[in-house]
């Protein structure tokens, strides 16, 4: 008992300074400075992203399951000009080419997913596992690592097999949870010897909210104010379950990291000095990533998150929060699983306090009790919801960090679309959007956030859920009308590989630097170098000059001797 005491004390003490560490952040500080010329830590992993549905294409090849995705893009309606992923990049077939254009870049990780359905056409492990979806993520996972990139890989980018959608509902299901870790089981299982960095789920958020309650995503439900909280629960502990088998079945023979993705935009506060807008702000982004990261970090949901939606739930007369609570043993076991934190941001949004009252219904949004807005001035070339604000990617990083503990992070996504068919391939804007946004990453950095690598979204132009193909983030430009799927790189190709290999931005002393220390290798390399024209000196004596001379003094002598005897005689 007192052992138990102990513990539980140990506990609140740890939960108490990890909110108090919270509290380090800042609002006031936000230092929109200028561009930082400098480099990032050695070791930093550059990489690119992709995901299977988004470019595998081969929708019904060699015993693949179907999916929610494939089920909901082939329902008319639900996606921009009714397009679908059945063939997307052509992936499946085209993966040798597209690592060749990976190498080209010298990335040192990519970030693909693994279809659930691929390998477990009817999404269970008991039923049947498809080997040639097995051997196709194999062959793809050998053919990086030949190729010295390492293998980061999403088991669940949001295409669940259609068998488990229809039989239990999917994420609003408990029995999800036993599911999806059987799955990342025989994940483990089969590429655990050579994979290393694994991310459960890829942005939950949109999973929860986009799935389940706006139905702008597959599964299309549309259960308002409540299903979307439900799928989170239930992803939440299926995130944990997977992280407790790895750690007591394969981590000691493995040596992996079990990581999430969570993807947030920075809320920043319309008017940092009232108290109001501040707590907008902190609410926005609490319902946003503290949603699955303080349980993950700190083994419950925000208080603020508790405190509204149980408020809300009791003023439209439910006897209970439509927010799941955690028991005191699940908040044990899923507090403290996170390896590593995945991290995907594309943009911010101004806060602001807005009250939604109770009569106006149920709905994720309208709990939140506030406004988003936008600067007009913000540059907004592609996705409608995507605008260029570099200062808020190192607002949200400094934010992790104060508030959950300094984690190991790293960005799994981030990227800009474009809104028009850019034939031309100059794509300045991505270049001026990986330009500002990397800096700020560089600045965070040197704030002291443990980030250890950044992956670019995408790498190929792909199947951009909802949007279908209207939107491109790629770094290679897909011809989607041609059934080849040819790639083309746009400028923003070059642009990154030259941030790669200078590890950034060298200011003008570290290029000077550099430039000495080449020099020094050269006049060492060049004293080698002159060392050679020395040795043929020498052979020049030894060889040309010694001989010539002596010949020159024998035949000198011979003269001198005949002209001698001649005298004599
Ligand atoms: C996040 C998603 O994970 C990814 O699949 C998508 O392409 C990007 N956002 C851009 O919208």
């Amino acid at each position: 008992r007192a052992g138990t005491m102990l513990r539980t004390g140990i506990r609140l003490l740890a939960l108490a300074l990890c909110v108090s560490a919270g509290g380090d952040f800042d609002w006031t500080k936000n230092e929109k400075t200028s561009f930082y010329y400098g480099t990032f830590p050695t070791g930093f992993s550059w990489g690119v992203g992709s995901s299977a549905y988004q470019t595998e294409g081969a929708w019904n090849t060699d015993g693949k399951g179907m999916s929610i995705w494939d089920v909901f893009a082939h329902k008319k309606g639900k996606i921009s000009s009714n397009e679908t992923g059945d063939s997307s990049c052509e992936g499946y077939y085209k993966f040798k080419d597209d690592i060749n254009l990976m190498k080209e870049m010298k990335l040192s990780h990519y970030r693909f997913s693994v279809s659930w359905p691929r390998i477990l056409p009817s999404g269970l492990r008991s039923e049947h596992v498809n080997e040639k979806g097995i051997r196709y993520y194999s062959d793809l996972i050998d053919l990086l690592l030949d190729s010295k990139i390492t293998p980061v890989v999403t088991l669940y980018h949001w295409d669940l097999p259609q068998v488990l959608q229809e039989k239990y509902g999917g994420w609003q299901n408990a029995s999800m949870v036993g599911y999806f870790n059987e799955f990342a089981n025989l994940c483990f299982e089969r590429f655990g010897n050579r994979v290393k960095l694994w991310i459960t789920f890829n942005n939950p958020w949109s999973i929860s909210v986009e799935g389940y309650e706006t139905g702008e995503h597959a599964p299309g439900l549309r259960t308002r104010g409540s299903g979307a909280y439900k799928a989170a629960h239930h992803i939440i502990k299926a995130h944990a379950k997977v992280w407790h088998t790895y750690d007591m079945k394969w981590r000691s023979k493995q040596k992996g990291l079990i990581g999430i993705s969570l993807t947030a935009d920075w809320g920043e506060p319309v008017d940092v000095s009232n108290q109001r807008d501040v707590e907008a702000a902190e609410r926005y982004i609490h319902f946003y990533l503290g949603w699955f990261a303080t349980p993950l970090f700190h083994g419950d949901y925000p208080a603020v998150m508790k405190e509204y939606i149980g408020r809300k739930s009791g003023q439209q007369g439910l006897g209970a929060s439509r927010l799941p609570v955690f028991s005191p043993q699940e908040k044990s076991y899923v507090r403290g699983t996170v390896d590593f934190l995945g991290l995907g941001h594309y943009t911010t949004r101004y806060v602001t306090q807005k009250n939604y009252p109770s009569g106006f219904g149920d709905s994720y949004f309208a709990d939140r009790d506030l406004a988003e807005l936008v600067d007009p001035k913000w540059p907004d070339p592609g996705s409608e919801w995507l605008y260029s604000v570099p200062w808020g990617f190192r607002r949200l990083l400094n934010f992790v960090k104060a508030q959950y503990g300094n984690p190991m992070i790293y960005v799994t996504e981030n990227g800009v679309s474009e809104k028009m068919l850019c034939t031309d391939l100059c794509d300045d804007w991505r270049m001026q959007y990986f330009r500002e946004y990397i800096n700020e990453l560089l600045k965070a950095v040197r704030d002291g956030v443990n980030v250890k690598g950044y992956t670019a979204w995408s790498l190929l132009d792909g199947f951009e859920w909802d949007e279908g193909f209207s939107e491109r983030f790629g770094l290679y430009f897909v011809d989607f009308r041609n059934k080849n799927k040819p790639r083309f790189p746009k400028a923003s190709v070059q642009f990154y590989k030259r941030i790669i290999s200078s590890n950034g931005f060298p200011s003008q002393r570290e290029v000077e630097s550099w430039k000495r220390k080449a020099v020094e290798t050269c006049s060492s390399s060049n004293q080698l170098l002159a060392a050679d024209p020395l040795i043929g000196h020498m052979e020049m004596v030894t060889e040309i000059v010694v001989p010539t001379v002596c010949t020159l003094c024998i035949l000198l002598s011979a003269v001198f001797f005949m002209f001698l005897l001649r005298r004599r005689l």
